[in-house]
């Protein structure tokens, strides 16, 4: 072998050599930044999961809200319906209560706006307006026995002839009669006093049918009362009467024997009665 030769190959190993530590160390760079790769794609992951798994909170907040609005919604139609039936209820209240409750009612429930008299005057008007129509007009009336009767025939109505009130003009004090002016249910009450040493009876009559019976029975000399209420449902026209049943009978006059009615609510020409 030459020298020549034997230093290039010399040469040759030692480059050999060197460049073999480079690639090895070329190997280690690459493979920790392999690693660090590895770790970075691994956080990646991991935000990945986080990201995931926040956006499944945000559904399901999502729908829980969604749910919440609904929920809200229905609970604000059924305020709305309990308050129409509240105002409906106290709309009610006022058609049947008194002068007194009316006033309280303008004074504080009345429109918020305008003085309370403006108030009560707008309430008084609506509740005028009402009350002529749903209630329609006033019928009530009272009328007493002046004199004696001493020979009542039988079956013969009682005529109460002296008129106390007779508010819509019903009772006929001519033929001692009611006669219903609108369908409605009406209360009707009568006292009757005996007269001294008679056994007698009365009854309620409606459209000359018997609806219930009075007693009266004294000595002579002796005074007994007696007093009966009736609730009646009545068509318009229908008449009332209290008649003495048995012939040759006999009632107490001078005011004490009486006979009054009423019509508490009418049946006819309602709009808005429902269940
Ligand atoms: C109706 O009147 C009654 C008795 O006064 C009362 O208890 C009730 O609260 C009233 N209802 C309304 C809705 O005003
Ligand atoms: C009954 O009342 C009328 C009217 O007030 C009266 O004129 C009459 O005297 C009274 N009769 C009796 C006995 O009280």
């Amino acid at each position: 072998m030459s020298k020549g030769l034997f230093f290039s190959i010399l040469f040759g190993l030692l480059c050999a050599e060197v460049f073999a530590e480079d690639i090895s160390s070329f190997k280690d760079e690459i493979s920790a930044l392999q690693s660090a790769m590895g770790i970075v794609l691994g956080r990646l992951d991991d935000r990945d999961t986080q990201i995931n798994s926040l956006r499944d909170d945000v559904e399901r907040l999502t729908l829980f809200l969604a749910d919440q609005d609904a929920t809200i919604s229905e609970q604000n139609s059924r305020i709305q319906s309990l308050e129409e039936i509240i105002r409906s209820k106290s709309d009610e209240n006022h058609t049947t209560s008194d002068a007194t409750s009316r006033e309280e009612h303008a004074q504080y429930s009345g429109p918020s706006s305008g003085s309370a008299p403006a108030r009560k005057a707008a309430y008084d008007n609506a509740y005028n307006r009402m009350r002529r129509e749903y209630v329609g007009s006033p019928v009530a009336f009272l009328a007493t026995l002046t004199n004696h009767i001493t020979h009542a025939g039988a079956l013969q109505p009682i005529v109460f002839d002296r008129v106390v009130s007779n508010v819509g003009g019903a009772y006929n004090v001519h033929l001692g009669s009611f006669v219903a002016p609108v369908s409605g249910i009406y209360v009707f009450s009568t006292t009757l006093l005996s007269y001294p040493g008679h056994t007698s009876h009365f009854q309620f009559v409606k459209n000359n049918d018997f609806v219930s019976r009075l007693f009266l029975h004294t000595s002579s000399g002796q005074y007994e009362t007696v007093s009966q209420t009736v609730v009646l449902q009545l068509n318009k026209g229908d008449d009332v009467t209290i008649r003495n049943q048995d012939p040759d009978e006999a009632i107490h006059g001078s005011n004490y024997s009486t006979f009054a009615g009423f019509l508490i609510w009418e049946t006819e020409n309602i709009p808005a009665i429902v269940g």
